[in-house]
């Protein structure tokens, strides 16, 4: 038999709330039901939940499914009304190309394959552990840390350090950071009102305009240097092309690695033989941070916002053409047919598959960057400060809830 309709009325309110160490507990009854099930957004709209690994990977990879949401019927997680304020979000769309289909979205990630190679990222190496080293040393010699600890691992570690990689990176001046950073926390926090969030996009995007514009007159060295002289002067870019591609890597380059970071340092203390271990043999990272990337699949749903474009039979369910779809990724990410003890933090585990860098076109260009951030970051962190500790109960730690992507807002720290 085929169910094909989504049943509004046993559809589930979504989102549903994370735990800090682990999704909601609906999480696993939803996937014990069905690899689809029907759930309902705040918009009011009832999409289909991914719950399963597999069924993850193969609609991520379903050309059939389309991530374009200026699409009439596109699933949002909310709704406005204001035609003028939906208009002038779709323009605003210019080059972000995690929000296209191919084969239009490969013309703009084919662009920037080279800059996050492995090769690319390995010649950064360098640079990232001595960022890391400095602010590992100012945390530990800075007057506010010794007069009165604790320090903050988000302001004063997890959130500058990928912000200044990216910024090097793109050639964006640091000294800006204070902009692009509180405008993406507006941008992302799902309590914002879609009108202070468009305001936070409009905000960033006026000032990538500006760094754009300077670069076609004057390109520098950085990436944005680069595609100014090999694909803006030959027409290959328009202007606003080339400001929604920086906007989508300044934004996407610092916000997630700079919650993923204290989680991490969050979920080692809370193993500490695993933190021992990997003490003891630095070659443990990599593995780690794969493990620790499975475990927490900051993003969960909030990347995964998709709509059929073709009726999609799966299992005994038909994806019908027109429907949302939502890829919950903590929920696959912790699916025992994938993981075995899916709950168990386990460094060893070898959990490279799972989907928290996403799965297909759209898997995460900066997966390499971020890698290594990580594991650099991580590293240098329990070298220089080895009796790193929290300061604070967990119960009491400022979680992120009202973010899609999750985090901290703050994570006080002693030694
Ligand atoms: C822990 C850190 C990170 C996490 C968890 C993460 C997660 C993700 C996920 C889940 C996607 C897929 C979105 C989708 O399917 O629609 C994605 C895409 C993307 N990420 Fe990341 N990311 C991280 C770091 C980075 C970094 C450092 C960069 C550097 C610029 C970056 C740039 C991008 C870009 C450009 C895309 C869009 C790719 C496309 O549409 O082809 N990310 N990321």
């Amino acid at each position: 038999m085929t169910t094909s309709e989504l049943d509004t009325a046993t559809a589930r309110q979504f989102p549903i709330e994370r735990c800090p160490f682990g999704p909601p507990a609906e999480y696993a009854t939803m996937r014990g039901e069905a690899p689809i099930v029907p759930i309902r957004l705040p918009s009011g709209r009832t999409v289909w939940a991914v719950t399963r690994h597999a069924e993850a990977q193969k609609l991520l990879t379903d050309p059939r499914i389309s991530t374009d949401s200026s699409r009439e019927g596109f699933p949002r997680m909310t709704e406005t009304t204001d035609e003028d304020l939906n208009e002038r979000v779709a323009e605003a769309h210019a080059g972000f190309f995690i929000d296209m289909d191919p084969p239009e979205h490969d013309v703009f990630r084919r662009m920037l394959i080279s800059e996050f190679s492995v090769k690319r990222i390995r010649a950064m190496r360098p640079g990232i552990e001595k960022t890391a080293y400095d602010l590992a040393d100012a945390m530990l010699c800075s007057p506010r840390s010794a007069g009165d600890r604790p320090a903050d691992l988000v302001a004063d570690f997890g959130l500058p350090l990928p912000s200044l990689v990216i910024c090097q990176l793109l050639g964006v001046p640091y000294e800006d950071r204070e902009l692009f950073q509180t405008r993406t926390r507006q941008m992302v926090d799902f309590t914002t009102e879609p009108e202070a969030s468009f305001a936070a996009v409009m905000e960033i995007r006026a000032y990538i305009d500006g760094l754009v514009t300077r670069a076609e007159e004057n390109p520098g060295d950085g990436l944005l240097g680069r595609l100014v002289r090999e694909r803006r002067a030959t027409g290959e870019l328009a202007h606003d092309e080339l400001v929604g591609m920086m906007f989508l890597l300044l934004v996407a380059g610092h916000e997630t690695t700079a919650n993923m970071l204290p989680l991490s340092v969050l979920t080692l203390l809370r193993h500490p033989d695993q933190l021992a271990e990997l003490r003891a043999d630095p070659e443990l990272w990599p593995g780690a941070v794969e493990e620790l990337m499975r475990y927490q699949s900051i993003v969960d749903w909030a990347a995964f916002d998709r709509m059929a474009v073709e009726d999609i039979p799966l299992g005994d369910q038909t994806i019908r053409a027109g429907d949302g779809v939502y890829v919950l990724g903590l929920a696959a990410d912790r699916d025992e047919r994938a993981f075995p003890e899916p709950d168990v933090f386990d460094i060893h585990r070898g959990a490279r598959n799972h989907v928290a860098f996403g799965y297909g076109v759209h898997q995460c260009l900066g997966q390499n960057l971020a890698r290594a951030e990580l594991e650099i970051a991580l590293r240098v962190l329990y070298e220089r400060i080895p009796d790193l500790r929290a300061a604070a109960d967990v119960e009491d730690l400022p979680f992120r809830y009202g973010a899609p992507i999750f985090g901290l807002a703050a994570f006080p720290v002693t030694w």
